[in-house]
């Protein structure tokens, strides 16, 4: 399977969304990438569910949910009546993990367990055969155009090896500091998704940007 690219709505500009996501549109980009801040779990606070419904009723790729906030389970129904097709939950926001991807399932979704970048990925252990995929943070949460953590690569390679000898099926995405001089090497590490925020936003022509980390 090809590996997927998912633009971080975080690095658009907010005076013209709409162009932004007509780019995106435009593009080979597979799904869009929604950070979700509460200003709790992580020192920042992005954008809550208008934007995300607006967006969501333009973008003609699946959502893909990343919420940083403390008790996701909380807010589960709303962001599938949002139209979130993959749910991202943090491992450190969620104590009754099994529970809280269970019912992200139940209401439709796509459940995604998220690690901060000091997480060991042996705490998966026993959920990695009830997720639909991991998000490797690849910087600390909070804020786009931090620089890449180089350790990723291997904590990529653990989680590889993990799903294969579990049998699961779960996707491996990876977010933070994503560009054109790292997306190979991360592809070749075992990453099927790539979040790109900066990188694509930030250089004068998105589109290519994207066409660039898609054919590798
Ligand atoms: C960081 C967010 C990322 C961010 C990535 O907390 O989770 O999705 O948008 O941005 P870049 O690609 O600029 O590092
Ligand atoms: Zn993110």
């Amino acid at each position: 399977m090809q590996h997927k690219i998912a633009p971080s709505l975080l690095a658009a500009n907010f005076t013209n969304l709409a162009k932004d996501i007509d780019l995106i549109n435009n593009s080979e980009a597979d799904w869009l990438h929604i950070d979700v801040m509460d200003g709790v779990f992580v020192p920042n606070i992005s954008f809550g569910p208008p934007v995300i419904k607006a967006v969501h009723s333009i973008v003609e790729r699946p959502l893909d949910v990343h919420l940083m906030i403390v008790q996701p389970e909380r807010y589960i129904e709303m962001f599938a009546e949002l139209g979130a097709y993959l749910l991202n939950v943090h491992y450190e926001a969620s104590t009754h993990l099994h529970r809280t991807v269970q019912q992200i399932r139940q209401h439709g979704m796509k459940a995604g367990v998220t690690l901060n970048p000091h997480t060991p990925v042996s705490v998966l252990e026993e959920i990695i055969n009830d997720v639909d995929l991991v998000l490797l943070m690849s910087v600390n949460p909070g804020f786009g155009g931090q620089k890449f953590i180089e350790h990723t690569y291997d904590k990529i390679k653990r989680l590889k090896e993990l799903i294969l000898r579990k049998g699961s099926n779960a996707l491996i995405e990876v977010d933070g500091g994503v560009d054109n001089h790292n997306a190979a090497a991360l592809v070749q590490a075992g990453a099927d998704v790539l979040v790109a925020g900066t990188y694509v936003f930030g250089s004068p022509d998105p589109v290519e940007a994207i066409r660039k980390i898609k054919h590798l």
